[in-house]
């Protein structure tokens, strides 16, 4: 396994590991992101097992005990599972999230206290970059879940919204939002609620100029289309459901 690494915006690193091995046979990625600043940023820790693969990549942009934020979109392995190993290797870092995802579990499961964020809260990294971090409750999935914007390059780090298959281009044009649906068919893994279509709507209102895919590529097109017609697709989900149910 090797981890590759793009710029796709400046001064943000993804950082992407193909495991051939899981939905075969198209297989499916993890990406980090590195957000260079005074006090850089990981989204994302990656998976436990996977920490000397990107403990080995973060190296290559920056002394890892320079980390000084770990921050991910909500509660699982691949976003957090490393979270205490890049606590031991870097002494500044903390663990930024919202106020649910530290109490309900960041509290306790970190090693260090987190960073509790507000909903709307912006820490500033210095060298002109700002992440502004932003409450999705259950979207995709998790009570704590939460996105990341980085307000000078607009670049929305979005998690496990328009999760696709596959080992794409770091950075596209093409179209994510037909992926996504195939992958949202295929695993099933979002938490449809009502709050869904409208939540997402409002991340384009950020019209984003990059949307950083944890597990699919970047993408630079028309990201507030992409957003929107993701929202109408989860509205259609929820209305499908509601009407099977309705009718058993
Ligand atoms: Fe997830
Ligand atoms: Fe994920």
């Amino acid at each position: 396994m090797e981890t590759r690494i793009n710029e796709i915006a400046d001064g943000i690193y993804r950082l992407s590991t193909f495991v051939p091995e899981i939905a075969p046979p198209a297989g499916f990625t993890f990406n980090q992101f590195l957000v260079l600043g005074d006090d850089p940023l990981l989204f994302h820790t990656g998976l436990r097992k996977m920490f000397p693969l990107i403990h080995s990549a973060v190296s290559r942009l920056i002394p890892p005990e320079r980390l000084r934020w770990v921050a991910f979109g909500h509660y699982e392995a691949d976003e957090c599972g490393a979270m205490n190993e890049w606590l031991a290797v870097a002494p500044q870092a903390e663990v930024a999230h919202g106020q649910t995802g530290c109490l309900v579990s960041l509290n306790d499961m970190a090693d260090r206290p987190p960073r509790v964020l507000q909903d709307g809260e912006v820490i500033d990294l210095g060298k002109g970059r700002r992440v502004r971090y932003l409450d999705t409750p259950h979207i995709p999935h998790g009570w704590e879940a939460g996105v990341l914007f980085e307000e000078t390059t607009r670049t929305l780090m979005c998690g496990d919204l328009f999760t696709q298959l596959g080992d794409g281009p770091a950075l596209t044009e093409s179209d994510i939002v037909g992926p996504a649906i195939f992958a949202e068919d295929l695993f099933k893994y979002s938490s449809l609620n009502p709050g869904m279509g409208t939540t997402i709507r409002r991340l384009a209102e950020l019209s984003p100029r990059t949307l950083a895919l944890m597990h699919g590529p970047s993408f630079a097109g028309d990201t507030t289309a992409a957003l929107r017609a993701l929202a109408a697709d989860y509205d259609r989900r929820l209305a499908d459901d509601i009407a099977v149910a309705a009718a058993a």
